[in-house]
């Protein structure tokens, strides 16, 4: 393996091999009838369907079209998500199991249409998704399982030992007629047909009022002026809003690393067909793209990352393939909802009427509440769970009918206010007391972590103690009260800012893989110089970018 060939730049592989065009901005006030929030395959595809039933509709896009988590994707077009059908039909029972089922495999098929009806050259093939393990034992019991589950649904699943993959397996779920394609060059494609402004930030959304017996719309407010509709979706990732929605507490995000390599066994004629996730502990995600192999995995919540991603990456790809070389390396992240769900649908504001029964809706739960008022006119779609080609086109389809008054018997599976969520009530208190116990630690900071931080509590020799930090080295100082985090680069500069994450206050970590500082209690990340590069933080880190 060539270390010194991987690309410097985190460019995936099909933002190497697509230019995009650039839009304008928002060229000022506006009104329209439907504002649509980021432009990524969600927000794209939910402005193409709104349009074509006849909505008048505008998308939002902070930086550039799918420059989001869809230029990082690998692109699996599959209902295969993991092992997801046993655990849904246990959580949510057969029906709504069904539902999410066929919706995916229908999302397949309006992929190939809307290929097919617009020409677009996205590389789109058919292929087989397999889900793999090696170990035998637990794994094979559950592949076996959520086989049977699978085919109960009405899914084109099987069982099999035979596969591609440089190494035995010892069982492995495929589900047949799936697909896959280059992400970008499908949605430069769609967003050709849709009105998009770009460097467009939403910073906040003013909901729809009633004064003095005139109706308001609701007030997007952008960094290039206000969008005023009747209707807004936020297809921006991971809803910003704190409240109403609350989204924060029923959602982490999860990161995951990819390297692209030529020179493997899969060329040519012999290219990788078909698409495999591991379901073992460390194991692999394999895709062909043309010459290009993707080789994916180091899945961990954010914030939380161990190290060195990308080098176990490498040295699986030098035991199989000593002389490949790796072109592109990225990673990416997504957020994971309490059931495995996404949320799509009305935007919830009573978050709580969710927590007032037990699993099966009827009351006698312990928690209790309304966190907020209704957001009327505002919709939702995220929580995809690293399934986001598939959930981003059901999204789109249910969104289109929800905001035409169409009823969709998606509705109450895909609901952010589902009463099912319940079932996870001890997931979300997990996720509380998560991010509680990191604002403490940021506040308080308390000695394990400072050790593990390296954090100094002196302030006084706070600028020696940088000065005598080596290149490419980390460390977290606390000066004047407040907590400092540095980074010396290769060329001995040293960059400060604040560990205190500007979304909630939670104890940011150091990624050494990617140089950023990220936020394990809802997933924001920042560079090393303080930008913002992963909201749901929406403002750049307190960032005292000179040393102080
Ligand atoms: C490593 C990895 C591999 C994956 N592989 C697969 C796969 O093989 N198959 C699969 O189905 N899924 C996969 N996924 C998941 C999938 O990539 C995502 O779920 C999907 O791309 C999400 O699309 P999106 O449009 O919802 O979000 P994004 O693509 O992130 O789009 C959101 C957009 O909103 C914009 N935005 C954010 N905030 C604002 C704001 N305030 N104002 C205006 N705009 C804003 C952003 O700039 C962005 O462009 C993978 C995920 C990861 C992490
Ligand atoms: S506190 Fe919410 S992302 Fe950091």
């Amino acid at each position: 393996m060539d270390y010194q060939s991987i690309a410097k730049q985190e460019e995936s592989v099909w933002q190497q091999s697509i230019y995009a065009l650039a839009r304008p901005a928002l060229p000022g006030n506006m009104t329209v009838d439907v504002a649509v929030i980021g432009g990524g395959l969600t927000g794209i595809l939910t402005a193409y369907f709104l349009q074509q039933s006849g909505r008048e509709c505008v998308v939002l896009e902070a930086d550039s079209v799918g420059g989001g988590q869809t230029a990082h994707t690998t692109a699996k077009i599959t209902s295969q998500h993991n092992l997801v059908y046993h655990k849904l039909c246990q959580a949510v029972g057969k029906e709504r199991a069904r539902h999410y089922a066929e919706a995916n495999e229908k999302a397949i098929r309006r992929y190939e249409i809307l290929i097919e009806k617009y020409s677009i050259s996205c590389g789109l093939r058919k292929c087989d998704a397999y889900l793999y393990a090696t170990g035998g034992g637990k794994s094979d019991r559950l592949l076996r399982e959520e086989c049977r589950v699978a085919k109960e649904l009405g899914l084109p699943a099987d069982l099999t030992t035979k596969t591609e993959l440089p190494f035995e397996v010892s069982q492995a779920l495929c589900f047949h007629n799936q697909a896959c394609f280059h992400p970008l060059k499908f949605l430069y494609a769609m967003a050709e047909k849709v009105t998009v402004y770009e460097q467009t930030k939403v910073q906040r959304v003013v909901p729809m009022s009633r004064e003095g017996g005139r109706l308001h719309a609701n007030a997007v407010i952008t960094n290039h002026g206000t969008v005023r509709a009747n209707q807004v979706v936020f297809a921006c990732h991971y809803p910003f809003v704190i409240r109403p929605g609350y989204y924060f507490l029923r959602m982490h995000q999860e990161r995951s690393y990819v390297l692209g390599l030529k020179g493997t066994a899969y060329q040519g004629e012999n290219r990788m067909k078909n698409v495999y996730l591991g379901i073992d502990k460390d194991a692999l995600s394999f895709r062909g793209a043309g010459d290009v192999l993707l080789l994916g995995g180091g899945n961990h919540r954010t914030g939380e990352n161990t190290g060195n991603q990308y080098e176990y990456l490498l040295g699986q790809a030098d035991k199989y393939w000593p002389e490949c070389k790796a072109v592109a390396k990225w990673s990416a992240q997504d957020c994971m909802t309490l059931d495995g769900i996404p949320y799509i649908g009305r935007f919830s504001g009573k978050f709580f009427e969710n927590f007032h029964g037990k699993s099966n809706g009827q009351p006698g739960g312990r928690l209790h509440g309304d966190f907020g008022a209704d957001a009327d006119g505002w919709y939702v779609a995220t929580g995809y769970g690293k399934w986001g080609m598939t959930s981003s086109m059901v999204a789109a389809l249910l969104l289109t009918d929800l905001l035409n008054g169409r009823e969709n018997a998606g509705e109450d599976v895909y609901s952010p206010r589902r009463k099912t969520i319940v079932a996870s009530a001890k997931t979300f208190v997990t996720e509380g007391k998560y991010a509680a116990v990191n604002i403490l630690k940021e506040k308080w900071g308390r000695t394990d972590e400072r050790k593990k931080t390296g954090a100094h509590s002196t302030s006084s020799s706070f600028r020696g103690e940088v000065k005598a930090m080596h290149p490419g080295e980390c460390k977290v100082f606390k000066k004047d009260g407040e907590k400092l985090g540095v980074y010396k680069d290769e060329k001995g500069e040293a960059y400060v800012v604040s560990v205190k994450c500007p979304h909630l206050g939670c104890l940011l970590s150091w990624n050494a893989d990617e140089k950023s500082w990220d936020c394990p209690c809802h997933g924001s990340r920042f560079s090393y110089t303080g930008e913002l590069l992963d909201g749901p933080a929406q403002t750049k880190n307190a960032a005292t970018c000179a040393l102080r």
